[in-house]
């Protein structure tokens, strides 16, 4: 077993420390062939590895005569866009094809750079090949390794194919942009900003052109979000497996490939592969059965009210004024009868309580709480914020017992898709954007230490009877962290899929742009009333609000667009114009990358500016209906 763990640690680890180079990678990106007075069509498609050059004419309208090109014209050549890793450091990914080329005898990296017309360097081509620049062999194989595009979704989501295209003597991004029809200021914005530091660059490198596919329209970005089919949930889980698995690959790859033969090579990867599956679903399984008999053996005193202060002498030592008997909890609860339950979530069942004359929520924690944990709940107890729920005090008698303040009025999950609630107003929700917000400020920059709540969800927003927001759960991963440590997958399974950012559902990354990227989803989801992941009649797939709002957001007139998607309930009733900006801001939070996302101390003054200049247009409306009476 415990290999099997280490594995799958090691997997995970991995993932986690992977730089972000690319995630994925796209099945086609172009080359920009140079055609020289050598060249011929038959000798590159030959380079590409195509049996004749009639694989590139598709690619190609403009060619009229296969045996008279132009010198100088470029050739569009296919390509596998692939996210690769570096044999020296596994961990560092990006993008490029590999064309698999056979070397000639006594041929450099510069040589086969040459061929391929600066579409890559010998420089490149050194740090891609496993094989010292001096040590190449007489005959065999190298990647051709050439960069390229698939795409960037916070630039648009409008163009999906790119041209990997070298500048020669003379060019530049303009002139090579030009003759793809781009050359508008707008337009050359967007190709600089496809292509970072190359705006005044003349003469050398490549840079990332859209084109056009062979059906004469530009080929939309593919999103993996957008393009998720029914099955998200498992989906997103099954990217971190195979993310794993592809790291550890490389990893070993990059271990063994001086030392042994490749199919020795590709037998241990295959075998770690099959190890690791079976490992995941080995832990999987003894976990399950681990909390199965734990289940049995330690049923929770459900009406066995004699455990006393026997088992707290037993070591925890806390603060017992922060501290309460499992018997004051049963009477405040009439036993924990279902009467007093007021909801369940993925932790454990919350009831109500009336204890010492206030009202309280008691959460029946399905975890066992740990010194370390308890360590951390007396700290939690001490952080007092308007808009955090309070964590009154805790019960450790066997079970886990904590309790909270108790919040009159449900939660924002309730209130935007649930029955029985009156529809929020425009100003009440963004009243709440703004509380959550300041809560969530509180715990990232003014605690210590400071936590990422990591489970930001409306259902996880409460609202008191003035409508007014605060944040519940936070520091309770700490929890499932502590409690699971011998599981080795065990941060990734915190949160809530929907609200997840792509970097910690498929690395573990943890941080507090974890927390501005969910948050951005609440934000949309006080926008639409719709849920994170949506599930429709209307889209006939499933697909997330990140998408919804990004496609909405990028058409040509967002504003009305937007009014599709703004909650029905509302009836019309909003400044649209402040709604457009909740949903812009919603859209940096939502950033893929998470150094692009504001801190939630600029998302509060954002919503601060927002919510201000809307009451001022309430009072103004307000105000006008009296003064035409008085006046
Ligand atoms: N302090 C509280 N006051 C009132 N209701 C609460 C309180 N804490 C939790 N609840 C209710 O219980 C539900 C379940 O809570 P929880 O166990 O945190 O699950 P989750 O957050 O996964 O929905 C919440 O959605 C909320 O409606
Ligand atoms: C094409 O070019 C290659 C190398 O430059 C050369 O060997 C070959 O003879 C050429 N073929 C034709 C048909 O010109
Ligand atoms: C085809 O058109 C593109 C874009 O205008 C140009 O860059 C390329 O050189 C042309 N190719 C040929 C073979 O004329
Ligand atoms: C490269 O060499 C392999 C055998 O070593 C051969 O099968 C393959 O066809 C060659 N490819 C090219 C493009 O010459
Ligand atoms: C292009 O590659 C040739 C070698 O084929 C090299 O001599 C030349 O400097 C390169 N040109 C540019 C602009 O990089
Ligand atoms: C390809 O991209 C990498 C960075 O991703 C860069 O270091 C390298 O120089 C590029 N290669 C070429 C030939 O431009
Ligand atoms: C052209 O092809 C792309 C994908 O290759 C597709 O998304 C697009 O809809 C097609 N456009 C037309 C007009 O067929
Ligand atoms: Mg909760």
């Amino acid at each position: 077993m415990l290999p099997l763990l280490l594995l799958v640690a090691g997997a995970a680890s991995t993932a986690a420390a992977s730089g972000d180079g690319c995630r994925v990678g796209c099945p086609l990106a172009l080359a920009a062939y140079y055609f020289t007075a050598e060249s011929n069509l038959t000798f590159i498609a030959s380079l590409f590895n195509f049996p004749d050059y009639t694989a590139l004419l598709p690619y190609n309208p403009n060619i009229t005569d296969p045996n008279y090109i132009v010198t100088g014209a470029r050739i569009s050549v296919p390509f596998t866009c692939s996210c690769l890793a570096l044999p020296a450091d596994p961990t560092s990914t990006y993008l490029a094809g590999s064309i698999p080329s056979n070397l000639s005898r006594g041929e450099s990296y510069g040589d086969v750079a040459a061929e391929f017309a600066n579409l890559t360097t010998a420089a490149w081509l050194k740090a891609t090949n496993r094989y010292p620049a001096d040590k190449l062999p007489a005959s065999g194989t190298i990647d051709a390794t050439i960069n390229c595009s698939c795409g960037d979704k916070s630039v648009s989501p409008r163009y999906g194919l790119f041209l990997t295209y070298p500048l020669w003597d003379g060019e530049t991004l303009a002139s090579a942009a030009e003759q793809y029809g781009f050359s508008s200021p707008a337009q050359m914005d967007l190709l600089r900003r496809y292509n970072p530091g190359m705006g005044g660059v003349s003469g050398k490198g490549i840079v990332f052109i859209p084109v056009k596919d062979t059906n004469g329209s530009y080929r939309p970005l593919e999103s993996g979000l957008c393009s998720a089919g029914t099955l998200l949930h498992f989906c997103e889980l099954l990217c971190f497996y195979i993310e794993a698995i592809k790291h550890q690959q490389a990893k070993l790859d990059g271990l063994f490939r001086n030392t042994l033969s490749g199919g020795a090579v590709a037998g241990i990867v295959i075998a770690c592969i099959v190890i690791l599956i079976v490992g995941i679903w080995l832990v999987v399984i003894y976990y399950r059965r681990q909390k199965m008999r734990k289940a049995k053996s330690l049923p929770c005193p459900e009406d066995s009210v004699q455990l006393g202060s026997a088992s707290q002498a037993e070591g925890i030592k806390v603060n017992r004024s922060i501290q309460f008997s499992y018997e004051e909890l049963c009477d405040a609860t009439h036993n924990f009868s279902m009467e007093h339950k007021i909801g369940q979530g993925g932790f454990g069942s919350v009831y109500y309580a009336e204890l010492r004359g206030e009202k309280a929520a008691i959460k029946k924690m399905d975890a066992k709480a740990t010194q370390e944990f308890l360590a951390e709940l007396k700290v939690l107890t001490h952080v007092h914020h308007l808009n955090l729920v309070h964590l009154i005090g805790y019960c450790v008698e066997n079970c886990l017992f904590l309790v909270y303040e108790f919040i009159e009025n449900g939660n924002l999950s309730q209130h935007l898709h649930g029955t029985g609630y009156e529809p929020l107003s425009w100003t009440s929700r963004e009243r709440i954007a703004l509380d959550s917000a300041r809560g969530l400020e509180y715990i990232h920059e003014h605690t210590v230490p400071v936590y990422v709540h990591r489970d930001i969800k409306s259902a996880n927003i409460l609202i008191d009877k003035d409508l007014r927001a605060k944040v519940a759960d936070f520091g309770l991963t700490k929890l499932t962290e502590i409690g699971t440590a011998s599981r080795s997958l065990p941060t990734r399974v915190v949160g809530t899929f929907g609200y997840m950012p792509p970097e910690y559902a498929r690395y573990g990354e943890v941080s507090p742009k974890v927390d501005v990227y969910a948050f951005g989803i609440v934000l949309y989801e006080l926008i639409s009333a719709k849920e994170a992941i949506v599930r429709s009649t209307e889209f006939t797939d499933t697909t997330s609000l990140v998408c919804l709002f990004e496609e909405t957001l990028s058409m040509p007139n967002p504003t009305e667009a937007l009014e599709e998607l703004i909650d029905p309930r509302l009836a019309g009733d909003y400044p649209v114009d402040s709604v457009l900006k909740m949903a812009n801001l919603a859209k940096s939070c939502t950033h893929e990358e998470p150094s692009m996302r504001p801190t939630m101390r600029s998302v509060v003054v954002a919503l601060m500016a927002l919510s201000s200049k809307d009451n001022e247009l309430t009072r103004g409306l307000e105000l006008s209906p009296r003064e035409l009476r008085s006046g």
